[in-house]
C-alpha cells in the first residue's frame, strides 16, 4: 500500500491518454511488466554508461510506485510501452540532487527527481520521453514539488536532448555516488514556477564528455541550454550566460 501523501493539487494529475496511449500510474503489481520493459531497453543501450542499473533494482522501482514517488505507464492494450518515474526525496536525503546546486533546506523540500524513463525500442522516435517529461512536471506540481532535477550520463544524448527540449538546463556536472557506483553525470534543472532563466545565446560548444571544461564553465555561472549532433553519434553541448 502506498504511504505517499495524496497530491495537494489532484486536478494536475494525469489525463486518461497521452500520445495516443492509455495512461495510468503504476503500482507494485506492475513490477514484472516494468522489469521486462527495462530488460529490453537495457539490452540495446548505445553506451554502457547511458543507464547504470541501481544496486537494488526492485527496491528502486517499488520506491517510485509508492512511498517515495510515482511512476507513469503508457499502455497499448495490455502492453507496457513506456514508463517514467518521478521521485520526491526528503529534504535531508543524502541523494537529494538539489544539494549539488547548493539549494537551501526549504528548497530541498520542493525537489522532484525526474528519474528513470524507458521506451520500448519498437516505440521510439515519437517523442514519448518528452511526453512523459511533461506528465512528470504536472505530477511534480500536483505534489507541491516545483524544482525538477534530473541526472544524465555524459553519453546519453537522446535523453539529455529531450530534457533540454523541455527547457531543463544543465546546471552541474561532476562525479556522483549512486549506491556502489561513482558516475560522471550532468544535473539538469527546471523551476516549474520560476521566471525565464534569461539565458543568452550559446557562446561555447563543448564535447558532451568533456567533463572538466563543462565543470569550469558551470562553476563560472554558465548554463547548458542546447545540444547538437557531433561526429560518431556523439553530441556537443551549448553553454550560455544567464541572469542571476
Ligand atoms: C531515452 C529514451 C527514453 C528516448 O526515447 P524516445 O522518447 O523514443 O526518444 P526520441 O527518439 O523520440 O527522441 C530522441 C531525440 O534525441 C535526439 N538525439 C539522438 N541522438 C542525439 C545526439 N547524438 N545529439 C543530439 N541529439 C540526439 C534525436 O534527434 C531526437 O530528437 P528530436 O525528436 O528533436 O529529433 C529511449 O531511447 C530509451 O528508453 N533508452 C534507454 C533507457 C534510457 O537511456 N533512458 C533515459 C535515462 S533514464
Amino acid at each position: 500500500m502506498s504511504i505517499l501523501p495524496s497530491p495537494i493539487r489532484p486536478e494536475l494529475a494525469l489525463p486518461a491518454s497521452l500520445g495516443g496511449f492509455a495512461v495510468r500510474l503504476l503500482s507494485p503489481d506492475d513490477l514484472e511488466a516494468i522489469v521486462a520493459l527495462r530488460r529490453e531497453a537495457l539490452a540495446c543501450l548505445t553506451h554502457p554508461d547511458a543507464y547504470v542499473v541501481e544496486d537494488d533494482e526492485t527496491g528502486f522501482l517499488l520506491q517510485h510506485c509508492g512511498a517515495g514517488g510515482v511512476t507513469v505507464g503508457l499502455f497499448e492494450g495490455q502492453i507496457l510501452v513506456a514508463y517514467a518515474a518521478v521521485g520526491f526525496p526528503a529534504m535531508d536525503h543524502p541523494d537529494n540532487l538539489g544539494s549539488h546546486l547548493g539549494f537551501a533546506p526549504e528548497r530541498l523540500g520542493t525537489v522532484a527527481h525526474i528519474a528513470s524513463c524507458m521506451v520500448r525500442p519498437a516505440y521510439r522516435g515519437h517523442g514519448l520521453q518528452g511526453t512523459l517529461l511533461k506528465a512528470r512536471f504536472a505530477l511534480a506540481l500536483a505534489y507541491g514539488r516545483r524544482h525538477c532535477l534530473a541526472m544524465v550520463s555524459l553519453h546519453n544524448h537522446p535523453s539529455r536532448h529531450n530534457m533540454l527540449k523541455q527547457a531543463m538546463r544543465i546546471r552541474w556536472a561532476g562525479e556522483l555516488r549512486c549506491g556502489s557506483h561513482l558516475l560522471r553525470r550532468q544535473v539538469l534543472h527546471l523551476d516549474l514556477r520560476g521566471r525565464s532563466d534569461g539565458a543568452g545565446p550559446v557562446e561555447h560548444w563543448l564535447g558532451s564528455d568533456d567533463l572538466d571544461a563543462q565543470r569550469a564553465l558551470l562553476s563560472a555561472g554558465w548554463i547548458g541550454v542546447a545540444d547538437r549532433y557531433a561526429s560518431c553519434g556523439s553530441a556537443e553541448l551549448g553553454f550560455a550566460t544567464c541572469s542571476p
